[in-house]
């Protein structure tokens, strides 16, 4: 079986929000399951991390103190998104702006 793939982004504003912590807690935790790529190239959306790409799948905001658990359930295609306007499709903008 193909190991999952993990980024995290340690460029400066992630890092600065808490990225190493992060990338501390999953050193050696997913060695059998995943390969987890550490990297100083900006994902390209500095405002909202730290950033963690899980198998191609962007996730914003992975602090340390649910970071493995955010991690876990991504590797395992879990992920709970609270609903904003930013994972919209344009389609559902129309529908989504009259609820507010
Ligand atoms: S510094 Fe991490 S996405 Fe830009």
């Amino acid at each position: 079986m193909d190991k999952q793939k993990i980024e995290i982004c340690l460029a400066a504003k992630c890092k600065g929000r808490g990225a190493g912590a992060v990338a501390a807690l999953i050193d050696g935790k997913y060695e059998n399951t995943a390969s987890i790529s550490k990297t100083i190239e900006c994902f390209g959306c500095c405002g909202v991390g730290p950033n963690v790409i899980v198998e191609g799948r962007m996730m914003h905001q992975v602090y340390p103190e649910d970071a493995l658990l955010r991690i876990e359930e991504e590797l395992r295609g879990e992920r709970k998104e609270k609903p904003s306007l930013g994972s919209k499709a344009l389609d559902d903008l129309d529908s989504f702006l009259d609820a507010l």
